[in-house]
C-alpha cells in the first residue's frame, strides 16, 4: 500500500503519525513533480526566467538550514555534474560570518520547505540589498521567501506536517535534478540523462522500499533500541545522505548520531567505536563501495554493530538493506527512505513523540 498524494488532505487518515504518512507519500510526490514540470512537448520545461537566471550566472550559492541544507549538498553534485555550473552550499546562519568572496555574476538559491525560516530570510534580505538575483525553492507558495525572492520553484510535495522533514527533502533533490537537467539542455551540454524516465524509476524504487517496514522496524530494534550513539558513514554523495540520516535519527529518537565521511573516521573519530556502537554504511556508488566496505570492516573489528545500505548484496555477515537500482546521481532519493524509516521506528521504540519532538518547531522563525 502506498499513500496517494492529496494536497487538500492534512489528516493522518489511518496512519499513526504524519511522519509515516509523509514517508509513504514520496513515490506520489516524485510523480507529482514530473507532472507539474512537464510541458506540452512532454519534456521538462522550467520557467523561462529561471532558466535565464541560471544560464546568466557564473556561480550558484545555495543557502539553507537543516534538512534543506543537506538537500542543497546533493544539489551541488547535480548542478556541477550535469549542468557544469560551479555551486557552493552554505548554512544560512553562518553565511554572514563566513561570507565567501562572491563571483562576478552570482545567483542565490534559497531552499526552504516552509519558506519562513528566519536564518535563510536574513541572507535573502542581505543579498537583495546587494542587488543579486534570487530564487526560492519552497513547498509553500506565497511564503515569505517565495514572495521576497525574484523567482520561485515549487516542490509540489503537498503539506508536510511532521516536524521531521521527509518528503520535502526528496522533493527538493528531485526539483534540483530538474533544474540541473534543464540548464544542461539550454546550455547545449551533451547528456544522456532522461530525467522523466529516471525519476519514474525512483518512484518505483521508493514504492519497493516503503513496503519494507517490517525489516526497518526489526533493524531499528537491533541497532537503536538502547544505544546512546550511532554513526552513518559514506563517501561522496552518500556522505551527504549520511548527514541527513543522522539528523533524522537525532531529532526524533534523541540518539546522538553523526553522519561521517568514511575516509575521515581513522583520523580520530574511530576512537568512539566500542562494543555495540551502531555503524550504518550507505554505499551506492560503485567507485567508492570497496573503500566504504573496508571502513565497515575496520569498525566491526572494534566491536561495532554494522549494517550496509547498498544496491549490491554482500557475502559478509553485516545486515543489509538492498536498494533497487536507480541512476547514480539519484541514489540519495532512494537511500533516504530506509534511513527515514529507521529513525521513525527507533523513535517509536524509545517512546518518543515522533511528530512533535522536544524543543523543535516545524518552522524556525527566529534567528
Ligand atoms: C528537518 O527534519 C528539520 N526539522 C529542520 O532541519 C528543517 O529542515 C530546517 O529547520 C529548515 O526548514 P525549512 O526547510 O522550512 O527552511
Amino acid at each position: 500500500f502506498t499513500a496517494e498524494l492529496d494536497a487538500s488532505d492534512i489528516e493522518k487518515g489511518t496512519y499513526p503519525h504524519y511522519m509515516l504518512k509523509e514517508i509513504d507519500e514520496q513515490p506520489a510526490v516524485m510523480r507529482n513533480i514530473i507532472t507539474a514540470y512537464q510541458g506540452d512537448s512532454g519534456k521538462i520545461e522550467l520557467d523561462q526566467d529561471i532558466r535565464e537566471a541560471v544560464k546568466n550566472a557564473d556561480r550558484l550559492y545555495i543557502i539553507a538550514c537543516g534538512t534543506s541544507f543537506h538537500a542543497g549538498l546533493v544539489g551541488k553534485q547535480l548542478l556541477e555534474g550535469i549542468a557544469k555550473v560551479p555551486t557552493e552550499v552554505h548554512i544560512a546562519s553562518e553565511f554572514s560570518y563566513n561570507m565567501p568572496l562572491l563571483s562576478e555574476k552570482p545567483l542565490f538559491i534559497f531552499i526552504s520547505q516552509s519558506g519562513e525560516t528566519a536564518d535563510s530570510r536574513s541572507v535573502l534580505v542581505q543579498v537583495k540589498k546587494l542587488g543579486y538575483p534570487t530564487i526560492t525553492l519552497t513547498n509553500v507558495q506565497g511564503s515569505t521567501l517565495s514572495r521576497e525572492a525574484d523567482h520561485t520553484l515549487l516542490l509540489h510535495a503537498g503539506p508536510e506536517i511532521a516536524v521531521a522533514s521527509t518528503k520535502a527533502y526528496t522533493a527538493q533533490i528531485a526539483v534540483l535534478t530538474l533544474l540541473a537537467v534543464d540548464v544542461a539542455t539550454t546550455k547545449d551540454l551533451h547528456h544522456d540523462f532522461d530525467v522523466i524516465h529516471e525519476l519514474s524509476l525512483v518512484a518505483q524504487a521508493m514504492e519497493v522500499l516503503v513496503d519494507q517496514k517490517e525489516l526497518m522496524e526489526h533493524l531499528a530494534h537491533n541497532y537503536f533500541e538502547t544505544v546512546r550513539n550511532a554513526f552513518y558513514i559514506g563517501r561522496g554523495i552518500d556522505y551527504y545522505v549520511c548527514m541527513e540520516a543522522a539528523l533524522k535519527l537525532k531529532e526524533i529518537s534523541y540518539i546522538q548520531a553523526e553522519g561521517f565521511a568514511g575516509g575521515e573516521l581513522k583520523h580520530g573519530t574511530i576512537a568512539l567505536i566500542e562494543e555495540g556502537t551502531p555503524v550504518i554504511a550507505i554505499a551506492t556508488q560503485s567507485h567508492v563501495n570497496g573503500s566504504i566496505r573496508s571502513n565497515l570492516k575496520e569498525v566491526a573489528a572494534r566491536g561495532a554493530n554494522t549494517c550496509i545500505i547498498s544496491m549490491e548484496s554482500t557475502a559478509e555477515d553485516d545486515d543489509q538493506i538492498i536498494l533497487p537500482e536507480v541512476h547514480e546521481y539519484l541514489t540519495p532519493l532512494v537511500a533516504a527512505v530506509p534511513v527515514q524509516l529507521l529513525a521513525y521506528y527507533a523513535a517509536l521504540q524509545r517512546d518518543c513523540d515522533v511528530d512533535k519532538p522536544r524543543n523543535l518547531a516545524k518552522s524556525v522563525t527566529v534567528e
